[in-house]
């Protein structure tokens, strides 16, 4: 289940954390924000070292679908409405530079990645007027957009909201040649950050700036960002012998679907749900069979799937980690936008490093609490952690180890002890606890993936509970 992107495009290795040393600036994680915030150092003349858990882009930047765009379905109206005009403002400004620094920086380095300026459509198939708000809120906003009726879709709409001068591109060509100068530590996970100093397996490291940008971050106190964060998957289906669309294209609905052109290729989007609960799979087929609708000649090349993080209030957590950590940051929370978000974050994040006040600090930081925007999902997100305890720790399943057909994974009850388990095609039996390592949550089997999930705050684990996504640092027990 390799991305289009990993298929096409091999990063040069780098060396493993192995002694102490002593930097300025240390990033976690090098995905799209880790590397971009190094690269906007550098470019202010400030050196920094990126400490990478597995290998360059191999967590959610993998699998995007790399539309970089300040179209984030249904946002500008929500956002005028709770955050106010200023904020919203500032919001609509920092994404639309993000497209232009990244075309920037794509001329002056002359990187081929089949970067490529179009409009972006927000469509429905139902709900006029929601679009129209939609557009009349960007406008206002200094958006260059309108309603339109007129798509290249394969289906008729009931109206689209068009923005200009949006991008895309193949964020792995992109991040190889950005990433090239810069120092990173591949396989050296961070296991512990303390009083500016981070601990890994092989080597500590001492910095007098640290960034958190490793997608969930998996520092729990201070900062608590799992009691307001959690992670929501979506599946994509890369398909050929198929036309060529006028834009990139997002449903307003979370059941509809997304289209991007890559080449001669269709990357179809969908499926969407919160992690840890998709317990009866076959969201690959849904995309299959909306493929088969909508392009009767469609030839499948690939297929994969990502998570992202989304705050209580939809907008990311960028800047202080927390008010009692100097000096650390964190980049996260980026709803499935993180493309325009890597960069707005790396814009953030760079300037506050450099001393340097930026504008849109104020809305991004992590330390605000927007009532009217955060309490219903802050709730949402608490019934949701106390479910996952609470299976933990009391409902035994009905299942029996029996009963779990070939293919399958479940939670079964084994002598009064709840575990999960997968049996392969050949039938062989993996048994695993289903206590995630995080913070103790449920795990819930994921049958698109055969994965373990968890609902709480979107750590996962492969059936023979080998760690996949953080926030989570260890692996599952075996049972
Ligand atoms: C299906 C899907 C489609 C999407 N399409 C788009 C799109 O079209 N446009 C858009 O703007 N956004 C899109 N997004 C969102 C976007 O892909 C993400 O927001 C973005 O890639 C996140 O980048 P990141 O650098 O924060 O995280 P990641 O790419 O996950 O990078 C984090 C890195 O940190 C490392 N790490 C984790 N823990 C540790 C540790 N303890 N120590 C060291 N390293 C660690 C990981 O290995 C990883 O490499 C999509 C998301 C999904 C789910
Ligand atoms: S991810 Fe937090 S408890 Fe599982």
């Amino acid at each position: 289940m390799e991305s289009i992107w990993r298929k096409e495009c091999e990063f040069e290795k780098r060396e493993q954390l192995t002694k102490d040393i002593k930097v300025e600036v240390a990033i976690i994680g090098a995905g799209m924000a880790g590397i971009l915030t190094a690269y906007l150092l550098k470019e202010k003349g400030i050196n920094s070292i990126i400490l990478e858990a597995n290998e360059i882009a191999s967590g959610q930047t993998q699998n995007t679908t790399a539309k970089i765009t300040s179209q984030h379905g249904v946002t500008y109206d929500k956002l005028i409405t709770h955050f106010g005009k200023e904020k919203a403002l500032f919001y609509a400004a920092a994404n639309e530079q993000a497209i232009g620094m990244y075309e920037s920086i794509i001329q002056s380095k002359q990187i081929s990645c089949h970067f490529e300026k179009l409009p972006s459509y927000l469509y429905t198939l139902t709900d006029v007027e929601k679009i129209q708000k939609e557009v009349d809120a960007a406008r206002s906003l200094a958006i260059d957009a309108e309603f339109t009726t007129y798509t290249t879709l394969p289906f008729e709409v009931k109206g689209a909201a068009r923005f200009h001068n949006q991008a895309m591109f193949h964020p792995l060509e992109f991040l190889q040649e950005v990433a090239k100068d810069l120092t990173i530590y591949e396989h050296t996970m961070v296991r512990d950050v303390k009083d500016q100093i981070i601990t890994t397996d092989h080597g500590r490291v001492k910095a007098n700036h640290i960034v958190v940008a490793c997608h969930y971050p998996f520092i729990n106190v201070p900062g608590y960002y799992f009691a307001r964060m959690h992670q929501e998957r979506s599946y994509v289906l890369c398909i050929n012998n198929t036309p060529k669309l006028d834009g990139m294209y997002k449903d307003e609905s979370d059941e509809g679907y997304s289209f991007r052109n890559y080449e001669d290729m269709i990357l179809l989007g969908g499926g969407g749900h919160r992690t840890g609960e998709n317990p009866y799979g076959g969201k690959y087929e849904k995309l299959r069979r909306a493929a088969k609708e909508f392009y009767p000649e469609f030839k499948e090349v690939c297929y994969w799937s990502a998570q992202d993080c989304k705050t209580i209030d939809s907008v990311p957590y960028i800047g202080a980690f927390s008010a009692s950590t100097p000096n650390m940051y964190v980049a996260t929370g980026f709803k499935k936008w993180g493309m325009t978000h890597s960069m707005v974050s790396a814009m953030i994040l760079s300037d506050m490093i450099a001393g340097v006040k930026n504008s849109y600090e104020e809305l991004y930081t992590p330390q605000r609490f927007m009532v009217t925007a955060s309490v219903k999902s802050l709730l949402d997100e608490s019934k949701h952690a106390a479910t996952g305890i609470l299976l933990e720790k009391f409902k035994l399943p009905d299942t029996k180890l029996s009963e779990v057909k070939i293919g399958q994974g479940a939670v079964i009850d084994h002598d009064g002890e709840k575990i999960g388990v997968y049996k392969d095609p050949d039938g062989k039996v993996y048994a695993v606890s289903t206590k995630c390592t995080h913070l103790g949550c449920q795990l819930d089997f994921n049958p698109d993936e055969l994965s373990w999930d968890c609902p709480c705050h979107g750590s996962r684990f492969d059936y023979t509970g080998k760690l996949i996504n953080n926030p989570a640092l260890e692996n599952i027990e075996h049972a």
